[in-house]
């Protein structure tokens, strides 16, 4: 296995343009969680599901279906899927069935590693896909900015949405994501945390490579 640096958080706490930025500075892949996360729900959806679905259900659909990561794209059954992702709707429902295909994504991500080094990004990359990663870090910030970085990223993507809506989600997200049984949000023991609330990504990504340098 090759070189993992994870990087876990909650929704809007920068992970995925820092995530982006110091794979393409160390010359590592970039691998992005989410969205594969994402990707098992638009295909859910697609098929007509929502939280409804029973478990003979879900099994079934997941065995009927092939989710992969590569070169920054995700692909349902050979698809492209990067762009119809990125929706409020698919990000609500990723959240939602999220707690119940973390083992379904499980060989997915731990195989990526095994050609590249790798820059994993998620909520349980330290904590259960890659316990023995190489450095782990967890970013954060306070409720609100994650809120309002949320609240400008949909808006920039022509999105309507207002902040209020934004808070909303973040908080809901953060619930279902650090209640769920199966791989919950947790800080990892031997990571590296980091509150981003005042911090750019220019500052945070320093604090990042001033964390690997020191003890490379
Ligand atoms: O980071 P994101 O917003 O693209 O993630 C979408 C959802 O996927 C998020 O609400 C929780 C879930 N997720 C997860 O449970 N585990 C991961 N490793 C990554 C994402």
């Amino acid at each position: 296995m090759k070189k993992v640096i994870t990087i876990d958080g909650p929704s809007g706490a920068g992970k995925s343009t820092l995530a982006k930025r110091l794979a393409q500075q160390l010359c590592f892949q970039y691998l992005d969680t989410g969205a594969l996360y994402r990707a098992v729900a638009l295909y859910l959806r697609r098929r007509g599901y929502d939280e409804e679905i029973s478990d003979d259900e879900l099994r079934q659909a997941l065995q009927e279906v092939k989710i992969e990561f590569s070169s920054g794209r995700v692909y349902i059954n050979n698809e492209d899927v990067s762009d119809q992702i990125r929706t409020p709707e698919i990000g609500h429902y990723s959240s939602v069935f999220s707690a119940r295909v973390p083992e379904f994504l499980l060989d997915t991500q731990r195989s990526f590693p095994e050609k590249h080094d790798t820059v994993a990004e998620g909520r349980d990359m330290g904590t259960v896909v890659f316990p023995r990663a190489w450095k782990k870090f967890f970013l954060t910030a306070s409720v609100e900015e994650r809120a309002k970085r949320r609240f400008n990223q949909l808006k920039e993507m022509g999105k309507s949405i207002t902040f209020d809506e934004a808070l909303r989600d973040v908080k809901d997200r953060d619930e279902r994501d650090a209640g769920r049984a199966i791989a919950p949000l947790k800080v990892p023991e031997d990571a590296v945390y980091i509150d981003t609330t005042d911090l750019t990504i220019e500052e945070t990504l320093n604090r990042i490579i001033r964390h690997l340098n020191s003890d490379a």
